[in-house]
């Protein structure tokens, strides 16, 4: 029988029309197993360092998975930014860019494209996502404002911090929570934002800040619903609303699932529903649009005019600002394709399914699963080992001595210290396994998941650490640590005990 198009749901984007939902496809097995719908036609040969490899090169590492080298890595599981898999379309699009400094024609596809799908009349080009962040807090963070948020980034608290501001966390409690049934664990609270309003009053609030896919939480979304009813706060106030969007594919993807109200809209009548909601949107090109590089939306002429002067100073001409014309091209077909829900469901249901399987083993993860990656809550993984030696950092150290996996601390290490010099302790310890998008497979999956289950079996050999060199500002990324123990040679001898001449 020919497959005929699933009615009503395809978006046409220059393929053939006719695509099939995944959602749609059901294993005869009854098996819930996430189908890609797509295939793979490049490669890059990976290698799996011996174990003893593997203890030598996270000690010259300092301990930081940031510091790995990627030859050493076997399965790259740090982060999807910049590291997702580009489609043909998109390759194909970086042949044709136009190179010039000045007006160049894949800028001007890009501005195009931008306000066709987000219904935005005015961009700015970044470098990246961070680059966003400075621009906006220079031009709106004065000090002694505050930024009220969902919950913040590293970065954007950086640049917040680093402009005199202070930020204030006002995700609904639910998101705190590791474990929990809420579809929306990245909504705001509305009575904090009230109650902060109240205290500070508007004339010291900066802006108020959504993030999409809230990162440093389990990548957890929030509703349509619940930022219309901010906006609302923010216009009752006469406040500025700036959306954090480089995890909106994840959002857009989950609102579509989750949300009652959203279920007859497309992914691109969602995104445009998003925009018009808020004053400013930003976003990290390296995750939104599967490229690289970023930029800043608006349809407010005078927002646009304060942070045109910026982006010539800081990140380059009006039309590049930093991005070569190649990631432009690549860029602007690729948040076309972040409007087709077949693609942008391929990351939710394989962490989705890593996540189920890891529960299945008894391993505590960040429920619901959410965006970005699978994250592990090392607080319970590892409850023997205190916040001030870094349990989600143990972790990750631990799962790179276990199977060459490169995972993210985001817990107490990813927070800078109080001015005091005393810990700032995260609300969550996670050690996050990113899931870039359409790169590995479902082996390699299972794979990590395998590695996992015998180092949570082997828990207790695993010890904490200290920092032997700690940068003041984002101490994460080049920080660097030993083991307060010896508890890693313990470890790898327990592997060779078990798995003797696997790798
Ligand atoms: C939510 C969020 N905002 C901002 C950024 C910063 O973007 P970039 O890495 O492109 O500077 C990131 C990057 O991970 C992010 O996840």
């Amino acid at each position: 029988m020919p497959i005929r198009p699933w009615p009503g749901k395809s978006l046409n984007h220059g393929l053939h029309g006719g695509m099939i939902k995944v959602s749609k496809v059901r294993f005869f097995s009854g098996e819930q197993v996430p189908l890609e719908m797509h295939k793979v036609r490049i490669v890059q040969k990976l290698q799996l360092p011996p174990l003893e490899n593997r203890l030598e090169y996270i000690k010259e590492a300092g301990n930081n998975t940031y510091l790995l080298k990627n030859r050493d890595v076997f399965l790259d599981m740090l982060t999807d930014s910049g590291v997702n898999a580009m489609s043909e379309r998109q390759q194909a699009a970086m042949l044709l860019a136009d190179d010039s400094y000045a007006g160049s024609e894949s800028y001007f596809r890009l501005e195009s494209k931008i306000k066709e799908l987000f219904g935005t009349q005015f961009f700015l080009p970044a470098h990246q996502g961070r680059a966003c962040e400075n621009i906006l807090a220079q031009v709106f963070v004065k000090p002694g404002t505050i930024v009220p948020m969902n919950y913040h980034f590293t970065t954007t608290k950086a640049h917040v911090v680093l402009n005199g501001g202070v930020i204030e966390e006002i995700v609904i409690d639910e998101g705190l929570s590791v474990t929990s049934k809420h579809p929306f664990k990245g909504n705001m609270d509305l009575q904090k934002l009230r109650d902060l309003i109240r205290k500070w009053g508007n004339g010291k609030i900066a802006f108020v800040r959504m993030e999409a896919g809230t990162n440093l939480i389990g990548g957890q979304p929030f509703s349509l619903e619940n930022l219309e009813a901010v906006r609302k706060v923010c216009d009752a106030n006469d406040l500025l609303l700036v959306l954090d969007a480089s995890l909106l594919a994840d959002n857009l993807y989950f609102i579509k699932e989750r949300e009652p109200q959203c279920q007859s809209m497309s992914i691109k009548e969602i995104a445009h529903r998003i925009f018009s909601l808020c004053h400013i949107t930003y976003f990290s090109g390296r995750k939104l649009g599967f490229a690289r590089g970023g930029g800043i939306c608006t349809s407010e002429r005078e927002l646009y005019l304060k942070m045109r002067e910026l982006i010539p100073l800081y990140e380059g001409f009006l039309t590049y600002g930093g991005m070569s014309v190649r990631e432009m091209e690549a860029l602007t077909v690729g948040l076309d394709e972040t409007m087709d829900e077949d693609i942008i469901s391929q990351g939710p249901q394989f962490i989705a399914w890593m996540a189920s399987e890891l529960i299945r083993h008894g391993i505590p993860v960040v429920t619901p699963a959410g965006g970005l990656g699978c994250h592990i809550d090392a607080a319970q993984f590892v409850d023997h080992i205190p916040q001030n030696e870094y349990p989600a950092g143990a972790l990750a150290a631990a799962l790179y001595i276990a199977g060459g996996i490169r995972g993210m601390e985001r817990g107490t290490m990813s927070e800078q210290r109080s001015p005091d010099g005393s810990e700032a302790f995260a609300d969550m310890e996670l050690l996050r396994l990113a899931m870039p998008r359409r790169v590995f497979t479902l082996s390699q999956v299972k794979y990590a998941i395998d590695r996992l289950v015998w180092l949570y079996a082997n828990r207790h050999l695993i010890g904490g650490l200290r920092f032997v060199e700690e940068p003041k500002t984002l101490r994460f990324f080049f920080g660097r640590l030993a083991a307060v123990s010896d508890w890693q040679e313990k470890l790898a001898a327990q592997f060779k005990a078990d798995f003797v001449d696997s790798l």
